[in-house]
């Protein structure tokens, strides 16, 4: 866990390198001892011998070498009672195997422990100690330097940065350490140490986990703290990274150490005060957060969520530091509670140490109840003398409190990993083998290779790279009524699992910042709704950005989306943004206002043309019909009928066959009726004709020849429409540029050549009608249909020639409805033109209607 440290301890290299030296000088094959010996702090004597290596005391006196003469020993300050629950908890473990009769039978377990006092240079020194076993005073003494080493493994290292150093110098020699508290990912590296393995998962499980949890809240505007030592640089570099995968933003980072000067730590107050942020995460240690909760504390700086790592978030010497309640409502991860029987008696019962050493226990037990043993004559006269009868019980500090469980758990792992792996290797059964020689690096090689319960049902093994399973528990600080912090287990985080499955948490049950049921809401920028897209402001991180509404044609469905897509041809976005919807089909229908319009005057068109034909068939024999050749007449007649009604066929959704029928039987019909018309002229031309002396051309334009001018006129057309049809016919068509929002559908020409020459021949023939009629009209005929046709052909031209740019400009359904439209109007002038005149006097005129008043004015000759 904590590095106590930084690698600024004066001369430990030059230390490192003393230790070094006495270790092996190959050529003499004898080995002097340079360095000053060590003993061991508890020791007990066995077949096989486990090394420790703990903090015992915390700290050290500051001493300015001189480099005159050799340095002193380090002198250790700050009795730490955790590290001795440690210890304890390894003799415990070498009890219970000891005592033990399928574990390792008829072997005794020994150990020797030092203390670091959380040293990198001291760690170093004991760790070669173990080792070597220097510990006999002896000016001359002389070892032969392939001895076998001292201790078989070595249990400890509380922090990342001394087991650093001291895997590094042990690697080499492949003896084993197993750490309960190291957490630093870089541990991890099997090339730079072989022979480091840990009960306690890699911090970069825990960094992932933290990620992931700020992620599950939504927090994704995050301010992080981390200490100035391994364990934090090494967790919040993995944090960092982890969480900008996962789309979470720094606003700060700040470090801080807990000797840093008060500047720096109101220059992180300052940072902290002018963020925007409402969750910090801290990645830190517990004794460098100890320092930092008393100095926000001064600042009343509350409000804040914070997310913490294993390494504060379940030490209850943290809770109580924290007086003023900030950390009220802290999420974070922690290594999961366990229970070992036996344990806590075991711990508590002190006594026992004061076999193993009476230096260390003497102290210990000085500190614990706050008394001395042997009164100096300078000390103060408040402290009691030590009766070794003192009671634990009332004594409320940090060796009574037994919340590091789990760790001690850890080491408990620790000792019986190396157990099982010497019980394999010496072949026990109901006995071992004596004979077999031990070697460290058979003895790490089962060790990576173990696999076995402990007695409460935990599993241990590890991985490729020395490390156990991840599995963390999710801690939540809740405050009770009497103030002091709870803290409650809301969740679970096991790496194992896959990745959707990792967290697991009870939601309802945590407690927020200031007491809040509700989520902190930590963002930099809301989130975009659907509709909108995200727009990164500049300069900012990736966090912050605007919401910027989806242009037309556009649409985001989803929350935060980045771009906005756009809609398939067919569909529209709807005003929200958020959707495309089907855009409306637009085509003239049965339906709409107009269409009901067009239609019911197409169909009165067809009415009153019935009517008239009616007329004329009831009075066909009367002169004035008579008299303007009814078959024509007839045959007009059913033409405009069928050109009423093909206007129909320009009504409704546009399929494949009514967009080839329209035009073409527009065509058809159109040209069958000017035809007639036609054919009416020229016989009116040609009856005036007829009456100039010596004139016989009736006989060349006879009823036969008008039928076949009808048939011929007619015929071409069909023969343009036949061709159109056939090389490149009409077709349905959706057109989707002409209106963002809508889908016209309509009928496409095909071949546009075909269009204009269909119309071109209609218009053709509508000219030589009106010309030959305009010849015509003068003629002295009561009757003269010359000047009526003139009238209609003059309408169907204007209707016509108006319609062309009509028809090209008109937008969508207009443009059908032009046509129609025209068609309808050209129809009407030739029916109004045409018949209703006759029919007015053969209705309301009949005087008129007679053979007589035929003859009477004009030279006309009735047929
Ligand atoms: C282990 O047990 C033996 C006797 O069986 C005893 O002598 C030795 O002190 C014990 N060692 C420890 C560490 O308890
Ligand atoms: C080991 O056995 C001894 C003697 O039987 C007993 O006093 C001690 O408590 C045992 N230790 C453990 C850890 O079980
Ligand atoms: C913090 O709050 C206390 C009381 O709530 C107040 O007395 C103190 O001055 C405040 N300190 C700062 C630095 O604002
Ligand atoms: C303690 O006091 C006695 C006499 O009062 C004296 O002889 C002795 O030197 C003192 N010891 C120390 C360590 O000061
Ligand atoms: C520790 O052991 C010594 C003798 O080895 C004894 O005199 C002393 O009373 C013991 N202390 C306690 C607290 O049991
Ligand atoms: C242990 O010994 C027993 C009898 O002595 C034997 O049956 C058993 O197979 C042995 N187990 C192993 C793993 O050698
Ligand atoms: C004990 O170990 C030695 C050395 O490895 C070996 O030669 C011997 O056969 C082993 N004895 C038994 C009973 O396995």
């Amino acid at each position: 866990m904590i590095s106590a440290q930084r690698w600024t301890e004066q001369g430990w290299g030059l230390l490192q390198l003393l230790l070094m030296v006495t270790f092996c000088q190959a050529e003499e094959l004898v080995c002097r001892q340079r360095g000053d010996p060590e003993n061991p702090q508890l020791s007990k004597d066995g077949d096989v011998i486990l090394g420790g290596i703990f903090s015992f005391h915390s700290s050290w006196k500051v001493r300015q070498d001189t480099y005159m003469h050799k340095p002193l020993p380090l002198e250790c300050t700050s009795l730490n009672f955790r590290e001795l629950q440690y210890a304890q908890a390894m003799i415990f473990a070498i009890e219970e195997i000891n005592n033990s009769t399928d574990l390792l039978p008829g072997i005794s377990l020994g150990y020797k422990m030092y203390d670091d006092c959380d040293s990198i240079a001291r760690s170093v020194k004991v760790a070669l100690t173990l080792a070597n076993g220097n510990e006999v005073v002896s000016a001359t003494t002389e070892a032969p330097c392939t001895r076998p080493a001292q201790v078989q493994a070595i249990i400890g290292g509380s922090s990342s940065s001394p087991c650093m150093a001291i895997a590094t110098d042990i690697g080499p020699i492949h003896i084993p350490l197993i750490s309960h508290y190291a957490t630093c990912a870089c541990l991890s590296d099997k090339t730079k140490y072989p022979s480091f393995l840990r009960t306690i998962p890699s911090d970069y499980y825990q960094s992932k986990a933290l990620a992931q949890l700020v992620k599950h809240f939504g927090w994704t505007w995050v301010g992080a703290i981390k200490g100035n030592d391994d364990y934090s640089n090494n967790g919040m570099a993995t944090f960092t990274e982890n969480a900008q995968q996962l789309g979470i933003c720094l606003e700060y980072s700040v470090a801080f150490f807990r000797t840093d000067s008060s500047d720096k730590i109101n220059k992180i107050i300052d940072v902290i005060k002018a963020s925007t942020s409402k969750v910090i995460v801290a990645f830190i240690s517990s004794t460098d957060m100890d320092v930092l909760i008393d100095e926000l504390s001064q600042h009343n700086l509350t409000g804040y969520q914070w997310v913490g790592s294993e390494a504060w978030i379940f030490d209850s010497q943290t809770a109580e530091i924290d007086t003023h309640h900030i950390l009220d409502g802290a999420i974070g991860l922690s290594i999961p509670k366990a229970h070992v029987s036996g344990m806590r008696e075991f711990i508590l019962d002190v006594k026992k140490l004061n076999s193993s050493s009476n230096k260390v226990f003497r102290e210990f037990w000085e500190t614990l109840f706050n008394c001395k043993f042997k009164l100096s004559n300078s000390s103060a006269e408040n402290q009691r003398e030590c009766t070794g009868h003192e009671d634990l019980t009332g004594v409320q500090n940090s060796f009574t409190d037994m919340s590091l469980m789990p760790i001690y758990n850890n080491v408990y792992k620790g000792v019986y990993a190396v157990a099982h792996a010497l019980h394999i290797i010496l072949g026990c059964n109901e006995t071992c083998n004596y004979s077999v020689q031990l070697d460290p690096l058979t003895i790490l090689q089962h060790i990576r290779n173990i696999h076995f319960k402990i007695k409460e049902g935990d599993e241990v093994y590890f991985n490729e790279n020395g490390d156990p399973a991840a599995k963390y528990e999710i801690i939540n600080w809740q405050p009770t009524e009497n103030g002091i912090v709870d803290f409650v287990t809301v969740g679970l985080y096991d790496a194992s699992l896959p990745a959707d499955k990792q967290l697991s948490l009870q939601q309802v049950s945590v407690i927020w910042a200031q007491n809040s049921k509700q989520v902190p809401v930590s963002v930099c920028s809301e989130k975009c709704s659907p509709g909108t897209r995200k727009v990164l402001q500049k300069g900012k991180p990736v966090c912050c950005y605007d919401c910027i509404r989806c242009s037309e044609g556009e649409i985001s469905d989803i929350t935060d989306s980045i771009t906005c897509e756009h809609c398939h041809p067919e569909s529209w976005s709807n005003e929200r943004r958020d959707a495309c919807v089907k855009k409306e089909a637009e085509f003239l229908s049965y339906e709409e206002i107009m269409g009901v319009l067009l239609t019911a005057a197409a169909l009165f068109g067809t009415c009153m043309t019935a009517v008239v034909a009616a007329i004329f068939f009831r009075y066909r024999t009367t002169p004035i019909v008579r008299a303007n050749n009814s078959e024509l007449s007839f045959l007009l007649l059913f033409s405009l009928t069928l050109c009423f009604l093909c206007s129909l066929t320009f009504i409704g959704r546009p399929s494949e066959w009514s967009c080839m029928l329209r035009h073409t039987a527009f065509g058809i019909t159109f040209v069958l009726c000017i035809s007639c018309v036609l054919g009416k002229t020229i016989v009116v031309l040609m009856a005036f004709r007829a009456t100039l002396p010596g004139s016989n051309v009736m006989k060349w334009f006879g009823p036969a020849q008008q039928r076949l001018s009808v048939v011929a006129f007619t015929l071409i057309q069909v023969v343009i429409c036949i061709l159109w049809l056939t090389i490149s016919p009409p077709f349905p068509f959706k057109n989707f540029t002409q209106f963002k929002d809508k889908i016209i559908l309509e009928c496409a020409l095909g071949s546009a050549v075909g269009f204009w020459a269909v119309l071109g021949y209609i218009g053709l023939l509508a000219i030589l009608c009106f010309i030959l009629a305009f010849l015509a009209r003068k003629l002295p005929d009561n009757f003269n249909e010359a000047k009526l046709i003139t009238f209609s052909m003059l309408i169907f031209c204007a209707v016509w020639i108006t319609f062309i740019p009509a028809y090209v400009s008109s937008p969508g359904k207009f443009s059908v409805a032009v046509e129609i439209f025209a068609i309808l109007a050209s129809s009407f002038g030739l029916l109004i033109c045409t018949f209703i005149p006759k029919c007015y006097i053969i209705l309301l005129k009949p005087e008129k209607n007679t053979k007589k008043n035929m003859m009477e004015k004009g030279a006309s000759k009735p047929f």
